[in-house]
């Protein structure tokens, strides 16, 4: 049997938008109602811990109460046919809640928590709250296991790898405006196909040898893996 082909995935807060969780630029988004220095700096974490972990406690709670969409789950059904990873932006659980294997969390993810000092300590929250006087194991503050603007972004390294070894790219519900993920398009070799989806993509994507679905990843994804299928023709 011929090797499955390998389909790259980037994904963004678009593609979460239809199961409720509200994106980050668009208007009415988070960045409209917050600003980013005042909840999403690790400055902003030492100068008003609890207001930051407020924000994100307010993003983990929505979380439980949310459902992956038709984008969700169309990604992973096309596992029944190529070998598929995603590297999403997204510090949601929506793309693993809807049965995709490889996620690759570039930003890190809501239901973690990491010891404020010693990086490596890494837990599932339980429940949806992260309080002030909540330690690690060794008795300091425990954090959001989010990258926030002015960190590195370690898992950077295996998405390039991820990227470099792509047949197919899809880019969908992203802005690509925060970099280094945005800069991934580089990673993916000349010449295969590359699809965006999003209601907001523009001729400067066009320009840039992607084809372009002008909607919404609930409708778009569903549409674009039939097409995958179709063209090549796996079973
Ligand atoms: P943005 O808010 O920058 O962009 C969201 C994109 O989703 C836009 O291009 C919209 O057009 C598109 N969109 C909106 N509704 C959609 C839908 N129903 N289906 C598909 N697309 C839709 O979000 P990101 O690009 O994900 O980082 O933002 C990247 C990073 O910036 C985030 O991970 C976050 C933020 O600051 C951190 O917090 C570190």
């Amino acid at each position: 049997m011929p090797e499955k082909k390998h389909v790259v995935v980037l994904s963004g807060a678009g593609v979460s938008a239809e199961s409720g969780l509200k994106t980050f630029r668009d208007a009415g988004g988070l960045w409209e109602g917050h600003s980013i220095e005042d909840v999403a700096t690790p400055e902003a974490f030492a100068r008003n811990p609890q207001l930051v972990l407020e924000f994100y406690n307010q993003r983990r709670k929505q979380l439980y109460e949310v459902e992956p969409n038709a984008g969700h789950f169309a990604l992973a059904a096309l596992q029944n046919h190529f070998e598929v990873s995603i590297v999403t932006q997204n510090v949601d659980d929506l793309h693993e809640r809807a049965g995709s294997g490889k996620v690759i969390h570039l930003h890190g993810e809501l239901k973690k928590v990491r010891s404020s000092r010693y990086p490596e300590l890494i837990r599932r929250l339980e429940g949806w709250e992260l309080k002030l006087g909540d330690l690690c194991e060794r008795g300091y503050q425990l954090r959001p296991h989010i990258v926030w603007f002015g960190e590195p972004v370690p898992a950077m390294v295996e998405a390039m790898e991820v990227c470099n070894r792509a047949d197919i790219f899809i880019v969908a519900g992203t802005s690509l405006q925060v970099y280094p993920a945005a800069g991934l398009i580089h990673s993916i070799p000349d010449g295969i196909p590359m699809y965006y989806v999003d209601p907001s993509a523009n001729d400067t994507a066009r320009a840039r040898g992607l084809h372009i679905l002008q909607e919404n990843s609930a409708a778009g994804l569903p549409r674009l893996m039939e097409e995958l299928i179709h063209t090549y023709k796996t079973t």
